[in-house]
C-alpha cells in the first residue's frame, strides 16, 4: 500500500504517506539544544511545539483537499496528503499529534525555518500599510528589497527583475540573454531542474521535461561533471573538470557557438543530486562564455540565500555570471518571489530598448517586505555563517559517519545545509538503490527508507536513489543531529537492498 501511494508522486519528491508515529516530547528537543545554538532560537524562533492532536478537522481538511485541489507531478486518485496543522522553526505537525522534523526544508526553500516571527511580522505590518501595488511605480520596499539583494549577489549584478518564482526568473534570464545577442539557443545541462514553465522546462535535464518537450523549444543539452557517475570515464576531479570543459567546448563547436545566447548552469545542481563542481570548472565555463560572446547564466534558486554556507554558491568558486536567478530562500517562500540579477552590461542593453518582458505580481509588496525582512534576519542571526559551520562540524561529519556503517550509502556529497546521500546496492558497482527514475515495485526500496524516515519522526527529502538533508540553514546543531539518528535507523532499511 505504502509503495503505490509513493510511487504515485512521480518520484521527484518525497510523497505524502500519512504513517504513524509518536509524538515527540517537546521537552525532549529543547533539553537537546546546545548553548551554542540556544541564540537561534532566542534570536528569531519560538519554542517547536504541536498543538493538541485534532483528527476531526485533520479528516476535513483532507476530504477538501482530496474533492478540490488539483496537486502538482501527481496522479490525482493515487495521492493522500498529509494534512498539517502546523508548523515552526524546523518542524512541523498533523492533526493526529505526529510531529515531523523537516529535513526538506518545503521544497527546499525555508532558509529561515516556518514562522519566523520577524518574517511574519513585516508581512503583517505591510498588509497593515500596503499591501499590493502595481509594478510600475517605484515603491520602498521594493527599492529596499533589491537593493538589499544586489548588494549581496556577485560582481556588478546590480539590477533586479522581480518574478514570482524560480521557473519565471529562468524564463526571463533566457529572454534577456536572447534579445541581449540576438541568438536563438540556450545550454542547459543533463541532470538539472529550471522550473515546469515552457522555456524553464525545456532547459531542464531530468524526467520531468519529458512530457512537455517540444524539441522545438531552442535548447540544446550537455553534460556537466559528476565524478561519482562521471559520464567521462575520470577516476579524478581534475580529470572529470578537464574532459566536462572539452566536451562543452565540442558541443559548442558542433551547434554553432554564434548559435548559442547563453549557457545555464546550476551552481551546484540541487534536486539532480547535489554536486558541486569540480575546482576550475565554473571558471572554465565563464572562460569559455567570454570567448563566443555568449551570456553566462548561474541559477541559483535552490543553492542561494545561505544554502550552501554563503549568500550565493558562486562565491564558493569566484565566478561572477552575467544572470543570477534567485526564489526559494530569498524570502524563505512566505510570499512568492523569485527574479534575476542582472549585470551592467545586460541591463544597459535595455536602457533604451523596451524589455519585453513583464507581470503583474513583478515586485509584490508583501513578497518584498517577506525579503527585506528574510534578509535583516539573516544577518542579524548569522544564518549563512551558521549554515557553513553546520556543514562543516555536524551535518558534513555526522552523514560521512553514517556511511562509514551503512553498505547502502554510496556517496556523501555536499557543504553548508545542502546534502546528498546517493544510496546504492553495490558499493563497488556503484549500482543506484532503485533504477532511474523507477515507479512502482522497482521503487520500493526508496519508499520503505521513506516510511523508516517519518517513523522516526524525519521527514525526508527522497528523489530517485537519494536522499537530501537539506533542513532550514538555521536549524540547531540538536536538530540536526535528531535528524542524522533518525536517517541512522531509517539507512538499515535501505541497507536490507544493499550487497
Ligand atoms: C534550481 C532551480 N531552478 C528553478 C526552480 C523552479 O522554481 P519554482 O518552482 O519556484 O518555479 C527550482 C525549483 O525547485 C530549482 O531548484
Amino acid at each position: 500500500m505504502l509503495s503505490s501511494r509513493q510511487n504515485a508522486v512521480n518520484a521527484f519528491f518525497c510523497a505524502s504517506t500519512p504513517d504513524t508515529l509518536p509524538t515527540l516530547a517537546p521537552s525532549a528537543i529543547q533539553d537537546g539544544h546546545t548553548a551554542a545554538h540556544l541564540h537561534i532560537l532566542s534570536l528569531g524562533r519560538m519554542t517547536p511545539h504541536a498543538d493538541l492532536p485534532d483528527p476531526r478537522t485533520g479528516a476535513a481538511v483532507k476530504a477538501a483537499d482530496r474533492a478540490h485541489v488539483f496537486h502538482s507531478w501527481s496522479a490525482q486518485g493515487l495521492i493522500d496528503p498529509l494534512a498539517v496543522a502546523g508548523a515552526e522553526g524546523a518542524y512541523f505537525w498533523d492533526y493526529d499529534g505526529n510531529r515531523y522534523l523537516d529535513f526538506t526544508s518545503g521544497l527546499v526553500y525555508t532558509n529561515i525555518g516556518y514562522q519566523h516571527p520577524k518574517v511574519v511580522a513585516a508581512i503583517q505590518e505591510q498588509a497593515g500599510r500596503l499591501a499590493t501595488f502595481a509594478p510600475a511605480f517605484a515603491i520602498d520596499v521594493r527599492s529596499e528589497a533589491a537593493r538589499l539583494i544586489a548588494e549581496r549577489t556577485p560582481g556588478d549584478l546590480d539590477k533586479i527583475f522581480f518574478t514570482n518564482g524560480g521557473a519565471e526568473a529562468v524564463e526571463n534570464a533566457a529572454r534577456m540573454a536572447r534579445v541581449h545577442t540576438g541568438r536563438p539557443k540556450i545550454m542547459s545541462a543533463y541532470r538539472s531542474y529550471h522550473g515546469a514553465t515552457s522555456t524553464a522546462i525545456n532547459l531542464t535535464g531530468d524526467p520531468r521535461r519529458w512530457a512537455s518537450d517540444t524539441a522545438s523549444a531552442g535548447v540544446v543539452h550537455f553534460w556537466a561533471p559528476f565524478l561519482y557517475r562521471s559520464p567521462f570515464y575520470a577516476e579524478t576531479e581534475a580529470q572529470e573538470c578537464e574532459r566536462a570543459l572539452t566536451h562543452l567546448e565540442d558541443t559548442l563547436a558542433f551547434e554553432g557557438p554564434q548559435t548559442i545566447a547563453a549557457i545555464l548552469l546550476e551552481t551546484v545542481p540541487g534536486t539532480a543530486g547535489i554536486m558541486t563542481p569540480p575546482p576550475g570548472y565554473l571558471a572554465g565555463v565563464r572562460e569559455i562564455c567570454d570567448r563566443y560572446g555568449i551570456v553566462f547564466i548561474l541559477d541559483e534558486v535552490m543553492a542561494g540565500f545561505g544554502r550552501t554556507g554563503r549568500w550565493f554558491a558562486a562565491e564558493h568558486f569566484d565566478v561572477v555570471p552575467d544572470l543570477l536567478t534567485f526564489a526559494k530562500g530569498v524570502n524563505s517562500g512566505y510570499v512568492p518571489l523569485g527574479g534575476v540579477a542582472i549585470s551592467a552590461e545586460i541591463a544597459a542593453t535595455f536602457d533604451k530598448r523596451p524589455y519585453p518582458g513583464g507581470l503583474t505580481y513583478s515586485g509584490h509588496p508583501l513578497a518584498c517586505a517577506a525579503a527585506v525582512a528574510t534578509i535583516q534576519v539573516m544577518a542579524d542571526e548569522q544564518v549563512v555563517e551558521h549554515a557553513a559551520h553546520l556543514g562543516e562540524t555536524v551535518l558534513g561529519p555526522g552523514l560521512r559517519e553514517l556511511a562509514e556503517r551503512h553498505p547502502s550509502v554510496g556517496e556523501v556529497r555536499g557543504l553548508g545545509a545542502f546534502w546528498a546521500l546517493d544510496l546504492v546496492r553495490n558499493r563497488e558497482t556503484r549500482e543506484p538503490l532503485v533504477p532511474y527514475n523507477a515507479a512502482g515495485e522497482a521503487n520500493a526500496p526508496m519508499a520503505a527508507f521513506g516510511a523508516a524516515c517519518k517513523k522516526n519522526g524525519l521527514w525526508p527529502f527522497i528523489n530517485m536513489n537519494r536522499t537530501h538533508a537539506v533542513p532550514a540553514c538555521n536549524i540547531t546543531e540538536a536538530e540536526a543531529k535528531e535528524g542524522l539518528a533518525a536517517l541512522d535507523a531509517a539507512l538499515a532499511v535501505a541497507d536490507e537492498h544493499a550487497a
